[in-house]
Order: C-alpha cells, then structure tokens, then sequence
C-alpha cells in the first residue's frame, strides 16, 4: 500500500509481509525449475533475477543491506542496492532495511536434495546487522532455552542445558551440524557427551528455524555457518522467540580491516538474535524450493504449481504457512488438481 508522505509512519509489517512473501515465492519458482541440473551456479543466478524482478514491483525504497555480494562482485542484489517500484508523484514508499538469500542451499537445488529455501527478512532502516560474509560461530535452539546459551563454554555445558529446558536428557537431543572439517572436533564433543547428530550438506539457516520450531525433531544447531545466514536466522529467531548466539569469525587481516570498515567495533562480540536483528519491526519470508521438514518444495503440474511459503511477523507476532495452487490456465477436464 503506498502511503503519502505527509501520512504517519507505515507500519512495515502490516502493509507488507504478504507482498515479501510473493518475493521469496518467485525467486523459489524459479530456481525449483532448475532442481536437480548440477548446475548450482545457473540456480542460484535464477532465483537472484527473479527475486530483483519481484522486488520492482513493491511499494517501497527497499535498501540491500545482506545480498549477494559487494557492488563490484554482485550485478544484482547486491549490499547497497535500492530496490523498489518508482513512486507516483506525491507518494513517498516506506524505507526498508532488507537481508536476502534468494537461494539458501543452492547445491541442494541443483543435486535435489531436501531444504533449499528462498529467503529474506525486513526491517525499518538499521533493524538488521550489516554483517560481512565471513563466518558466524552460532548455537541456535527453542523458546524454552532463553539465556541458557554460551558461546564461551564447554559444549557438554551447553547440551546440559538445553536438555534441562526441554525437560530431557542429553541423550534425547537432537543436533544438526554442518559437515564439515572444521567441525570435527565439534562432532567429537556432541558425540561425547551423549547426544545424537544430524550432519547436514547445506542449510544452516533453515535448520536453525527448525531448532526453534517444536516437533520438527531437532532441538539444537551448533557450528559455524555463513554470518549473512546468521543475521537471516536472527530475524527468524525473533519471530519464534528462539534462542541464539552467534560471534563473527574474523582470522584474517583482510577481514578485519573489512569488519572495521563495516563500523563493528568489537569482532569478538558474542551476539543474541536481538543483536544480530535488532528492529522493532520485522519481516521474515522463505519459501521452499526442493521438499523440507518445514516447506514443501515447489511443484509443477499441467495447469499450473504450488508453493509452500512460511512469513512471520515480529511485533504483530504472526507466523502464517501459505500453501497456494497457481494456475497458469483453467483445467481442461478434471478440475484443480493439487499436486
Ligand atoms: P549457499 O546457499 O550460499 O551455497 O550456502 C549454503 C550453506 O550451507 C549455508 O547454509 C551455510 O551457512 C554456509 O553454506 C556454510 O558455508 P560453507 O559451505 O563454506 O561451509
């Protein structure tokens, strides 16, 4: 909805949760259709141009602070682009603050494997991180675990704890790390202290919703994944009460310089999702591309397909799946058909 100028402030998430969840549903089409090709590339760059199509389309002046890179390595999406349908004259859109990842697991797209998402979060101007893309070291867990988590402590301490606010024993929990080298050591003490794991290719961000969702079978991520993702995750964790903390890994001169640069004072600091997405509105949207334990993936039919879109809002605490049928034209003979 434009609003004019002269008009109060727009309440961001009110006008325009359902108008970002068209955003991330056309990004996620796009790169479905490339499901399975091995070309991670070629999915990833579908999902960005039909995320910077959906985007022109919306009233308002939208600013990239998480994208798909600097100016000079990104053609689109990049952090500081403005995005946004060009006002009529007199009316002045809402300024936004906005983090993107048009393709969350973009090997999973391309091999068809299970929870690549399209995603974003929104927020008024300074509500989210301008994290660089280096590393995050994050733990990411429930409602229930609030202010039970320490980055600086033993993992088993961490574990303990979790397992004591969902009223279980460690041995019940469920982990998901990222496979990686890195994370052996971390394997180790998970597998040490008695949990069981869930190792994952991709996708720490949709795990990390997953963490905070009750019943979805997972109670914990642990492990560094990407920061963009963690300031994404953050604006999630806002939305489901989740608990998170999460600390930059800068180990290199070149990303110090770039953290100071960035105006973050203190790369050692260990943040919480208030931290990482600190507005007082915020909007999160994803939808699923492949199939995942929260979103269905997108399915294509004769007439038309169907999407499967989670959008949350903070302050006005609203978590809403969308499952829509889109036709391209009538059904000839049998009417919808929903798969
Ligand atoms: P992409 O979609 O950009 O490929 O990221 C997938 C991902 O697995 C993230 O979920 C995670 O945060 C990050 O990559 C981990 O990075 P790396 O692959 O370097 O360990």
């Amino acid at each position: 909805m434009p609003s004019a100028a002269s008009e109060p402030a727009v309440q961001i998430e009110q006008s325009l949760a359902f108008e970002f969840a068209n955003v991330v549903k056309e990004a996620a089409v796009a790169s479905a259709r490339t499901m399975g090709q091995g070309d991670a590339h070629s999915a990833d760059q579908a999902a960005v141009q039909a995320m910077r199509d959906a985007f022109e389309a919306l009233p308002i002046r939208g600013n990239i602070v998480i994208g798909e890179g600097e100016r000079d390595e990104a053609p689109m999406l990049y952090i500081g682009e403005r995005v946004g349908a060009i006002p009529p004259a007199g009316v002045q859109y809402p300024e936004v603050d906005i983090a993107v990842d048009p393709l969350e697991g973009t090997n999973l797209c391309a091999t068809g494997a299970a929870n690549s998402i399209a995603v974003l979060a929104v927020s008024e101007p300074g509500g989210l991180l301008h994290a660089p893309d280096c590393y995050m070291e994050k733990i990411i867990a429930g409602p229930a675990c609030r202010d039970a988590l320490d980055l600086d402590a033993p993992v088993k301490y961490n574990l303990k704890a979790i397992a004591h606010c969902l009223d279980r024993e460690i041995k019940d929990l469920v982990v998901m790390v990222l496979d990686r080298p890195r994370h052996a050591g971390l394997i180790e003490q998970i597998r040490a202290a008695g949990a069981r794991i869930r190792l994952i290719t991709d996708g720490d961000l949709s795990a990390g919703i997953a963490a905070a969702v009750r019943g979805a079978g997972v109670h914990a991520v642990f492990g560094a994944g990407g920061a963009p993702e963690g300031v994404i995750t953050a604006a999630a964790m806002r939305c489901l009460h989740g608990e998170m903390v999460g600390r930059l890994v800068v180990n290199t001169p070149a990303l110090m310089e770039r953290v100071e640069r960035m105006g973050i004072k203190d790369p050692k600091r260990i943040y919480k999702a208030n931290e990482l997405a600190p507005g007082k509105q915020i909007i999160f949207a994803a939808c699923g591309v492949t199939q995942g334990a929260l979103l269905n993936g997108v399915r294509f039919f004769g007439e038309g397909y169907r999407t499967h879109t989670l959008v949350m809002t903070m302050a006005r605490n609203n978590v809403s799946f969308i499952d829509t049928v889109h036709m391209y034209r009538e059904p000839k003979r049998r009417g919808v058909r929903l798969y």
